[in-house]
């Protein structure tokens, strides 16, 4: 029976994570956290109920949880398997639900010995497929998964035990282990090229990526050396102002599209509205927060993403802390927002944000 909410994290913040699903949770029911081992790489909370979690899984906004990978409505635990019959078991403990699964995910923790268990799936992942087929329990691949679909995930947390579960294909990461898998871009001036370009897959749907990165748009790119961020607006045909002390990539400054501002981003000041502003400062993050706020408030952009380098302690308190800055900054403007703070895959001891004027 469906009863937790199973949730990866990147190791090291399942408490953060715990704190966030027990809060978010309380709507739909009672429960408790039942697994939180630090450094695992997940977080299970179980509800009392029998349909809370459904309920909870299917209601939660996925991209609102600033902690979560991946949001899975989770069965028990199946085990101990045996050697020679890992399948059946699981098969048969999540055909009492009734789903029909558009997808099956065979996944571990991010965690070093965890990932020692990705051969095992590896190997089980078609016996899987043909299991729930021979039973009508997966769905044809072709055409597109119903606001209802679900697809279906099993966690191997040894060899002998499996904890499986379901995500709402609308409301999940699309990715195995909610690990995007990005290729370094050939040509970007720095690795965090690909912070960016996650943080678009996390926060922008297809049809927002297609209007919101179309050419002839602006951005402003503070902390912008040596231009990972910048590189990816210009790639999409967009005119940026990098602001930054620090030096350029040459090859990015050739492409015409990028214009180098040596200033302060606290002090800079734009010429016109852009309609993009992003931030890699390394700054104490409620000073990030706050400017970025005033960027939307001050009419200078429409969007921003910014990056928070969260301290080594209380990091939890201080994303609310940042929420409560920016939606304050914003009422006593009277600006309708959205804001998703997400720690994504590229980040480490920071998270990422996205704000957008409504
Ligand atoms: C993490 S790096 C940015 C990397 C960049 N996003 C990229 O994709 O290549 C942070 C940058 O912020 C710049 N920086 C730090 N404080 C700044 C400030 N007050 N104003 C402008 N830039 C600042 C640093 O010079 C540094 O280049």
């Amino acid at each position: 029976m469906i009863r937790s909410i199973l949730l990866y994290c990147r190791p090291g913040f399942e408490a953060e994570l715990a704190r966030e699903i027990s809060e978010l949770s309380t709507k739909y029911g009672p429960g408790e956290i039942a697994r939180t081992n630090t450094g695992s790489g997940y977080v299970v909370y179980r509800f009392t109920d029998a349909t809370s979690a459904l309920a909870c899984a299917k209601a939660v906004p996925f991209a609102s949880i600033t902690f979560a990978r991946q949001m899975i409505a989770a069965f028990d635990d199946v085990g101990p398997l045996s050697p020679g019959n890992r399948v059946q078991p699981v098969v048969d403990a999540v055909a009492e639900a009734g789903h029909l699964f558009s997808d099956v995910f065979l996944e571990t923790a991010d965690t070093n010995e965890a990932k020692q268990l990705s051969p095992l799936c590896r190997k089980l992942a078609v016996p899987f497929e043909n299991a729930l087929r021979e039973l009508g329990l997966l769905a044809d691949a072709s055409g597109k998964p119903g606001p209802d679909a679900v697809r279906l995930h099993v966690l191997f947390t040894s060899t002998d035990n499996a904890l499986p579960g379901v995500s709402f294909v609308n409301n999940s990461s699309p990715w195995p282990m909610g690990i995007p898998r990005l290729k370094f871009p050939a040509g970007a001036p720095s690795r965090s090229a690909l912070k960016l370009e996650e943080a678009w897959y996390a926060f922008l749907s297809d049809q927002d990526i297609a209007g919101m990165l179309a050419p002839g748009l602006s951005a402003v790119d503070l902390g912008a050396s040596p231009g990972g961020w910048s590189w990816q607006f210009a790639g999409r045909g967009m005119n940026v102002t990098a602001v930054d002390n620090g030096r350029l990539d040459p090859q990015l400054l050739r492409s015409g599209l990028v214009r180098h501002v040596r200033a302060d981003a606290f002090a800079f000041v734009p010429r016109q509205p852009s309609y993009w502003m992003v931030c890699d400062v390394v700054e104490q993050p409620s000073r990030i927060a706050k400017l970025a706020a005033q960027w939307i408030t001050r009419g200078w952009c429409k969007v921003t993403i910014f990056n928070l380098k969260l301290p080594m302690k209380k990091r939890y308190e201080e994303v609310v802390r940042c929420k409560d800055i920016i939606a304050s900054e914003l009422r006593s403007h009277g600006i309708r927002h959205q804001l998703l703070i997400k720690q994504l895959y590229h980040d480490r001891e920071e998270v990422t944000a996205y704000l957008r004027r409504l």
